[in-house]
Formats: structure tokens, sequence, C-alpha cells
């Protein structure tokens, strides 16, 4: 991002020296730990997560250092049951201020994480997550005002699967079959210290926290989860061999229907669930996920072998996308630049977040029409709400962009026209670009108040 506005404001965090020089396929990938309840209740689940300095054995030689929610570089899996609520105890053991935010979750504002409800150092808070959306996979990140870019680079990003019983009966792969995948960049220092410093290019490319690992797998289907955790790449991500995948849902859980598609494209806080068949594969085979800009990012070893595939893909999968009901308003949002290049306001103004942006009818449906004119691509985030995305410079959205979202590419002086229907959860929330770098620097946020 070197020629990216607002500079000024970045915190480089650490001193830069010559990048790692890594050897590929060193390290296997690891699977994410799952987070352990405290207690278990009739109707709850309760976790207490510690947001902590920490090492993580991020490349072969030194460890690294690194912010952590309870320790890995990478903070524990949240596994939730639709209305099941969560209720997440966050410790701060930093000596500074972090937010907690979930992505992708309708949550009440007073748990959402706005970016000024900061846990001081020393200080605890408690989020309460209902749950009460279809399955989905989340994740939860730092949302602190001006921050959130190199506290989120730094490690503090999480997983947060959501399931129901409707999903469970597919008979989708599951359980070791099941594999959640947090892809994001990073710049790695030959003494494998983490620099924050967004005016390099980031190329190290690190699957659950390792770069370029390989993983072995059984020759049948296997069920990926792609969350980019990255603070401003995106991805666009396809197999070795040429086949396509088979996505199944996006930010908000699964689509309508199971859609073939020659890659898997996600900006900055996107998901994209997968299938992957290995079945056809003779042992030994090795098939690479690779990117459009990086290259290989991960091997699949066809490896391990495995009792019969049992496992479906269904020519249905949501029971249905409900139609969407008619909107009550429509809503205009512009991205710019300003002259002086150092911010990308919305609708004219840098992120303020005592001030309210828009105000929303509680129980409305709206439509936004997003339009670029700063000449830069970004994308959109709103919090509280998944959306559907009407059109992208007046087509149809791409088949695997018909589901629930809640983050969409913004195309370069391009128009993305998104609904959302504002059910419950009165309060103040934001919406912002989702590249943190412009989120942090650039005010690229602003305020909603649904009342
Ligand atoms: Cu992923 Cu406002 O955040
Ligand atoms: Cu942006």
């Amino acid at each position: 991002m070197a020629q990216m506005p607002g500079m000024s404001m970045v915190p480089i965090k650490g001193t830069v020296r010559p990048a790692a020089v890594l050897t590929p396929f060193t390290d296997a990938m690891p699977r994410l730990a799952d987070a352990v309840p405290t207690a278990t209740t009739a109707d709850a689940d309760y976790y207490t997560i510690n947001v902590q300095q920490s090492t993580a054995a991020i490349a072969p030689g030194a460890l690294t250092s690194i912010l952590s929610y309870g320790g890995g570089f990478i903070g524990p899996t949240i596994r939730a049951t639709r209305n099941r609520r969560v209720v997440a105890k966050f410790t701060n053991s930093l000596t500074e201020s972090v937010v907690v935010h979930l992505h992708g979750g309708h949550t009440p504002a007073a748990s959402d994480g706005f970016p000024t409800d900061e846990i001081v150092a020393g200080g605890t808070k408690v989020n309460t997550y209902p749950n009460t959306q279809r399955a989905a996979t989340l994740w939860y990140h730092d949302h602190l005002h001006m921050m959130e870019a190199p506290h989120v680079y730094q490690g503090l990003h999480g997983m947060y699967i959501i399931r129901d019983p409707w999903e469970d009966g597919l008979r989708l792969p599951s359980g070791r079959y099941d594999v959640p995948i947090l892809l994001r960049d990073a710049y790695l220092n030959d003494d494998n210290s983490l620099l924050y410093d967004p005016f390099l290019d980031w190329t190290v490319v690190l699957a659950n926290g390792k770069p370029r690992p390989y993983f072995p797998v059984a020759p049948r289907k296997y069920r990926f989860r792609f969350l980019n955790g990255s603070n401003h790449r995106a991805f666009s991500l396809t197999l070795s061999d040429g086949r396509p995948v088979v996505q199944i849902a996006s930010d908000g859980g699964l689509l309508a229907a199971p859609v073939s598609t020659a890659s898997i494209e996600i900006s900055s806080a996107e998901r994209a669930e997968v299938v992957i068949d290995f079945s056809g594969c003779a042992h030994g085979t090795q098939l690479f996920l690779q990117d459009a800009t990086l290259g290989q990012v991960l091997r699949f070893d066809v490896t391990e072998s495995c009792g019969a595939d049992l496992s479906q893909v269904p020519a249905q999968l949501a029971a249905s996308l409900p139609p969407l009901p008619a909107a009550n308003r429509t809503r205009s949002i512009e991205l710019s630049l300003t002259p002086d290049g150092n911010y990308f306001p919305i609708n004219g103004q840098i992120f303020d977040p005592d001030r309210v942006d828009s105000r929303i009818a509680l129980g409305s449906t709206e439509i936004w029409t997003i339009t670029d004119v700063s000449g830069w691509e970004h994308n959109f985030h709103l919090h509280l709400v998944q959306f559907r995305i009407l059109d992208v410079n007046g087509l149809a959205p791409d088949p695997t962009q018909r589901g629930w979202k809640d983050t969409v590419v913004i195309p370069k002086n391009g128009v993305v026209r998104i609904q959302a229907s504002f059910t419950d959860y009165p309060g103040k929330y934001v919406y912002h670009c989702h590249l943190l770098e412009h989120a942090s620097y650039t005010g690229m946020m602003a305020t909603m108040v649904v009342a």
C-alpha cells in the first residue's frame, strides 16, 4: 500500500530488517484450537479469553512476539449453536486498550465492540452473543479506534462458528473434514519478528499462522472455511490442477445452492466456504492452493486414508434465501478522497465516533447505494446485519455473492447496491471500509443509530 493516503498517522511497529527467507512447505498447517467453555447452562456457553502478549512459532527458528487472544497467533475458535447464547468474558492483560468485535454477528450494541467501547489495560468486558442468526463462519477481532490495523496484524483475530440443526442435517463434510482456515499476509523480518509497516509489500502468506504449509488429506470430500484475515490484501485462489471448487457458503451462511467457481475471491474480512473432493486423487498427489498475486499458499497432500465418505453436497443448501422485503428507504453512500490525498471520507466526512451519520428506523428495510468516487478499490462492511447484494455496477452479482453478506468489494469507481433489514437491537454501530489501514488512518468509517 505504498501510496496509501493518511500515512502520517501510521504507528510503525518494530524495526525493519531484511525479509525472512522461508522454505515453503516446511511445516504442516495446524488445525485451529477450539475455545473451551468455562461453564455451560441450559441455554448458554461461557468463555473467558485473555488478551495478552505472547509468542508464536510462525517460522522455523526464533519465536515471534505477538498480541494474542488466549496465547496463540490465532485465537481459539468459538463454537456456537444457533439460539444458544455465548457469554464471552474478555480480560485485557495488555498495557493498552483493546476493543473486541464479532464480525458478522447479529449482536446487541452493548456487546458489538464500538471503536470507543474500550477494554482498558487491566480491564474486563463481558460480551453476550445471542446467536439467533443462521449457521455461519464469523470471526472476532480488535476494533480499537485508529488502532485496529496494527492490533489485528499482530494477532488479535480468531474464528467463531455457528452451527444449526438445518445445516447439520445436510450431511456436508463434518468433524475432522470441516477445516477452518484463516489466511492472511504479513511481513516477517529475518529474525522472525513481525513488522507492522503498511508502506512495505507483505508477501509472506500464512495459513492458520504458518507460511506456505502442507496439509495432509484423505481421498474424500472436505469442507474448508476460508477467512481472509489480511489487513488489506484480497485473495483470488485457485487449485493448481485447474479444476473448479464448489462454494457452499459466504459471509452469512449457506448459499441457496452450491456454486461451481473457478476461483475463490475474498477481500479483507470476507469468508468463503468450499467443498473440495480429493476422492479422484491417487495416493501421494500434491495439489496446491494458489493466489493470483502471491502464488502458492497451501499444499494439499493426499497421503491419509479414510473410511467410506458418507458426506454429500446437496443440490439445495439453504432452506431458501427469503425473498427480500420491500425497502422503506434508500440511502446514498459516497466514498471519496480528499484533495490533499490524506483521507477517504464517507459522504464527505471522516470518522467521528461522537457524530451520528445515519439514523435508521428500527424495523425498516433499506437499500444503500455505495459509490466509489475516490478512484480506489475498497470494501464495505456493515455491523449488526447480514445484507444482500442487489447489483454491482448495474449487473446481478456473481452467483457466489448472492447469499448473505456482511462485507462487499466496492470496485474502483464502481457502484454497489445492497439491501438490509434492521429488525432488532437498537443502538449505535459503525460501517466502514474493511481495508483496515483505511479504517484506522484515513477516516473511512461512519456511525449509524438504529432506533
Ligand atoms: Cu471486521 Cu467493523 O469489522
Ligand atoms: Cu478503503
